[in-house]
């Protein structure tokens, strides 16, 4: 069963005024019932609509928007001349015609365990990068789109809905002379998206799966939230493990599986004034879960498990009540 104070946690906030209640007993309700980033339930669009766009192109982007996201997530990469992109994957070849353009650029790299031939990102200058079509491999009527920097992607989401870049593979600039974390700082500093002058019209959360990345934030005091990815649950198995993580990070994004299996990881993180935003909701794997649809297997998330806001590549599918 999910928490009591989590199911009702959308409705209550206006209730409270209507009853007259002083501002600081509303904020000593908020501290358990709602988490510092999220005032309603919240759609992320995992790599924009990607469900119907190739990823973390402009296309997917204006069509998250269009749909209606409350933010819209960047993957960020960095090229080799310090340039943020946007890009899930630490390698090129996925996702755009590299293998065509440059045949001769592939490394032998380490990745998440597996030794393979890669076109690495971080091997290539911006320019290099913006000759590769990084819409074809999804659908022929996408050639155009191209690989979009940070830059790019705050000028077609600002104002629009919120940003939710990820640190990706932070592990993979060791020994590069990159300093992600610093670039991020910078480059929302130079879109006015962070401090006390920050554009509430575009809310950043920043997140990451490098636990050492989410201390590093904490140290330099970056300003916005940040949430802590978690692949598995180990690490996160108590109350006191995710206590742990109060004032180094605001929320954790935990693969699914971890608040289906553990349904007090949400309780345990509101409990800490800490929200939970689990990944990745795909119509095309609902099924496989025991669900009729997506906007099912949304609904028990958000309004059973209690969770404060997910990853979809569906937007259009969110369940709003
Ligand atoms: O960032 C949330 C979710 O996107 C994590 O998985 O691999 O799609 O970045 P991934
Ligand atoms: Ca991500």
């Amino acid at each position: 069963m999910p928490p009591a104070h989590s199911l009702e946690r959308d409705h209550m906030q206006p209730k409270l005024w209507v009853l007259g209640l002083g501002v600081s007993v509303l904020g000593l309700l908020m501290t358990a019932t709602t988490s510092a980033q999220y005032s309603k339930k919240t759609l992320v669009a995992h790599r924009g609509a990607s469900a119907y766009a190739p990823e973390h192109t402009a296309a997917a982007y204006r069509l998250a928007i269009e749909m209606g996201a409350d933010f819209v997530e960047q993957d960020l990469a960095v090229t080799r001349d310090g340039v943020l992109i946007c890009l899930h994957d630490a390698s090129l070849e996925r996702t755009t015609n590299v293998e065509e353009v440059f045949p001769d650029r592939a490394v032998s790299i380490s990745l998440e365990g597996r030794t393979r031939r890669a076109w690495v990102a971080n091997d290539f200058t911006l320019a290099e990068i913006k000759r590769l079509d990084a819409g074809s491999w999804f659908d022929k009527k996408f050639a155009a789109e191209k690989i979009l920097t940070f830059d790019e992607a705050v000028a077609i989401v600002r104002g629009k809905a919120g940003m939710f870049p990820e640190l990706k593979t932070p592990e993979i600039y060791e020994g590069r002379n990159v300093d992600f974390e610093n670039l991020v700082a910078t480059a929302l500093d130079k879109h006015g998206l962070r401090g006390p002058k920050a554009d509430p019209k575009t809310p950043i959360i920043l997140q990451t799966f490098g636990q050492s990345s989410a201390r590093q934030l904490a140290q330099i005091k970056i300003g916005v939230p940040v949430v802590l990815l978690l692949g598995d649950d180990e690490g996160f198995k108590t109350s006191e493990q995710i206590r742990a993580w109060k004032g180094i990070v605001q929320g954790f994004g935990p693969a699914k599986e971890i608040v289906q299996r553990n349904p007090n990881f949400v309780k345990w993180a509101h409990a800490e004034g800490m929200s939970v935003t689990p990944y990745t909701f795909r119509e095309s794997d609902a099924r496989k879960s025991g669900f009729k649809d997506v906007t099912e297997e949304m609904s028990h998330f958000l309004y059973e498990l209690g969770v404060d806001a997910l990853f979809t590549d569906n937007p259009d599918k969110f369940p709003r009540k």
